[in-house]
């Protein structure tokens, strides 16, 4: 009985999406205001979408109080009220897209849950605007 959980977690960070070897104006060609050299905020919301089979034993397929300290640590911790170009290792030479946030949460989470469960990682960096990863 293969069955899907969820936990959702918020942290708010700031950004610049650019390009290091192009101008600013080349930049906001292609990124739009995303690029503003003095950088802005979003509020993330994140779904942690954790796969598997229910352990017949405890009717979980994992406590959702250990996805929740995993988030805490992998994500909220590192990345909330963080500029996440200046203030984060994995954004130092990666553009901190949305794309590339989920990829970098999801593989932070993917090392230390465990093999037999499958991710997925939703990442909302606006209203409007959501990355699944993988696709
Ligand atoms: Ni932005």
């Amino acid at each position: 009985m293969r069955t899907t959980i969820i936990r959702r977690a918020h942290f708010n960070a700031a950004h610049r999406v650019y390009r290091k070897d192009w101008s600013d104006e080349k930049n906001r060609e292609v990124f739009g205001p995303c690029s503003n050299p003095r950088y802005h905020g979003h509020n993330y919301s994140l779904e942690v979408q954790v796969t598997g089979l229910v352990d017949p034993t405890t009717g979980y397929v994992m406590d959702l109080r250990d996805l929740k300290q995993i988030i805490e640590e992998q994500v909220i911790r590192p990345f909330d009220h963080r500029n996440l170009n200046l203030d984060t290792e994995e954004f130092r030479d990666l553009n901190p897209t949305a794309e590339n946030i989920a990829r970098v949460i999801y593989e932070k989470i993917r090392k230390v849950l465990p093999h037999h469960l499958d991710l997925r990682i939703r990442l909302m960096e606006t209203e409007n605007n959501l990355v699944e990863y993988p696709a």
